[in-house]
């Protein structure tokens, strides 16, 4: 048998977590917060309970692996990493082990190329900030890669401000002091900005994404000019805010009235800005480097309107963006990292994606139905989507865990709530009694794979819920439960080579309703990371208004369960 070469990836800070690449290819990935229920799971610690979880799942010795590679944020990796072998060594009892480094924006490159199917590509990464360089951190970075060749070709940089939400002084301009105001910042620490001003976390800029639909622009944000000059261009902490200041004095209100009053309109501009200086820097890149594909990753590619935006405008041929942008891909990036120091080249394939979390036997899951007293049923597939279909069809909500959990922040029917997309008041009843949320956040789509681009404009297929398309005309009002203010939606597309089962639910619920269209939102309430074992999934069920749960084959109708709630 020919040899196999494991290496595992970590990352620490937020959104900790790990990946395993087996020779060459990404095998497994899980972010912590699945497993320790705490969302973002930030901590300086190593997540030894994913890493063990991951490799019990493939069955595999932590003596089996080639090597580990470990990420950080905000450090200079390269200081940490000898205390951080020191302390993963200690754990497993190992003399010694390969152990390398992979700086921060590195490993989001390395994820989002080996994870493309691209020969060559430009890569961009941005991020609220990455590793430390000097008395600095990276804001965004550039990338080229050729084959097996990639070389760094720019870089901005951030300039170290006290980064807390609760700091008022680093988002509102009448408070910032001098020397603050003039600051370099990255993009999606603007973004970060806004996003802290409406009252939001700097984990919560999706809020502020599906705010910005029902506002305008309150300033021309074309005055701002990214053209020409690669990555060497000024974004200051004052920027945008100094005119929003402005603004602000000339309404005549307080601040908290002031940003009552204009909160959509607020997130509109900032949505705007950020849209115009992507499109224009990444065109820019393009010129310059004539490559015609482009790869993202990085936080601020969670941000499906301005990717979608980016594709229609910036005119690369194709774009990949990994489905873990933010820094839950961070373990994958190092995983990658570690392979190239230690075994050589990885693949470039996209075919593993995006099911590479852990599944749950059937043992496990009887147990679990048990210990909570449920009565289930079990179904063969086709059975299964077709109740699943009848039940989504009278309007009933469904719950779905199956197969390996999703990597990423979006749910993509692995571990899912499933809802009619067609029911105008089905956004409301989810808000009222399933996912306790705000009402003016949009719900998304999952379609077939080959009717994507019949039910939305979208310039490229969508696999991942990372693009945002608008609903086509004759769609709009048959949709209504997806399409959000903007007529727009945040699409995810499932062949039947990836998933038969979801393929054949969409399928079955055409046959009742006209459309292979249904609503598909994260296994979570408000505030908790998505579902990641059974046990998780039926507390969640239980405690919301999910009224039938699909475990598997197992199926639990809350309605045949009354005598035992
Ligand atoms: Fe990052």
């Amino acid at each position: 048998m020919p040899q196999e070469y494991y290496t595992l990836g970590i990352h620490i800070g937020h959104d900790r977590g790990a990946s395993i690449v087996k020779n060459g290819v990404l095998f497994a990935h899980l972010a912590q917060d699945r497993l320790d229920r705490i969302k973002h799971s930030e901590f300086p610690d190593i997540p030894f309970e994913t890493i063990d979880a991951l490799l019990n799942y493939c069955g595999l010795k932590v003596t089996e692996l080639a090597a580990v590679g470990v990420s950080y944020v905000n450090v200079e990796v390269d200081r940490f990493t000898p205390e951080l072998k020191d302390i993963f060594c200690a754990y497993y009892n190992l003399q010694n082990i390969d152990f390398f480094g992979v700086s921060h924006h590195l490993a989001h490159a390395l994820s989002t190329y080996y994870t493309s199917d691209f020969d060559r590509a430009l890569l961009f990464i941005a991020d609220g900030a990455g590793d430390a360089v000097g008395d600095k951190l990276e804001a965004e970075s550039v990338f080229v890669a050729d084959g097996e060749e990639i070389y760094e070709v720019e870089k901005r940089l951030h300039e170290v401000i006290l980064d807390l939400p609760s700091r008022p002084f680093l988002y509102n301009y009448a408070l910032m002091n001098e020397t603050d105001r003039k600051k370099e910042i990255s993009i999606a620490k603007k973004y970060e900005q806004f996003t802290n001003l409406l009252g939001f976390s700097h984990f919560q800029c999706g809020k502020t994404m599906g705010l910005s639909s029902y506002g305008r622009p309150m300033i021309d944000v074309r005055s701002y000019d990214f053209r020409g000059r690669g990555l060497s261009y000024s974004l200051r902490c004052q920027d945008l805010l100094d005119k929003i200041h402005d603004l602000k004095l000339a309404s005549g209100l307080s601040y908290p009235d002031f940003v009552r009053r204009e909160r959509a309109n607020l997130a509109s501009t900032v949505q705007a800005f950020v849209e115009h200086a992507l499109i224009q820097i990444v065109a820019d890149l393009r010129d310059r480097f004539n490559l015609e594909n482009l790869c993202l990753a990085g936080g601020l590619f969670l941000n499906c309107v301005a990717n979608h935006k980016l594709i229609e405008h910036a005119l690369f041929k194709r774009v990949h963006i990994v489905p873990a942008a933010g820094d839950d891909g961070q373990s994958t990036g190092a995983a990658f990292g570690a392979y190239l120091q230690a075994c050589g080249p990885p693949k470039r394939t996209s075919s593993s994606l995006p099911f590479l979390g852990l599944s749950h036997s059937s043992s496990s899951i009887r147990r679990s139905l048990e210990n909570f007293n449920l009565k289930y049923r079990e179904l063969e597939d086709l059975e299964m989507a077709q109740v699943l279909a009848m039940e989504l069809g009278r309007g009933r909500v469904v719950g779905i865990l199956r197969g390996r959990s999703e990597m990423g922040p979006r749910a993509l029917c692995h571990r899912s709530i499933l809802a009619d997309s067609r029911r105008p008041d089905m956004k409301q009843h989810l808000n009222a009694h399933v996912k306790f949320r705000e009402v003016f956040r949009p719900y998304a789509p999952v379609v077939t794979w080959e009717d994507q681009h019949k039910y939305f404009d979208l310039k490229q297929d969508s696999p991942f819920m990372l693009l945002a398309a608008t609903v086509r005309p004759a769609y709009r009002d048959l949709l209504g439960a997806i399409t959000h203010v903007d007529n727009t939606a945040r699409v995810q597309a499932i062949s039947r080579e990836k998933d038969p089962f979801v393929h054949s639910l969409l399928r079955e619920f055409e046959k009742l309703s006209g459309v292979p269209v249904l609503l598909n939102t994260s296994f979570n309430v408000a505030g908790e990371p998505i579902v990641e074992t059974p046990h998780d999934a039926i507390s969640t069920f239980l405690s919301t208004g999910i009224d039938v749960l699909a475990l598997e084959r197992f199926l639990v109708d809350k309605a045949q369960n009354t005598d035992r709630l």
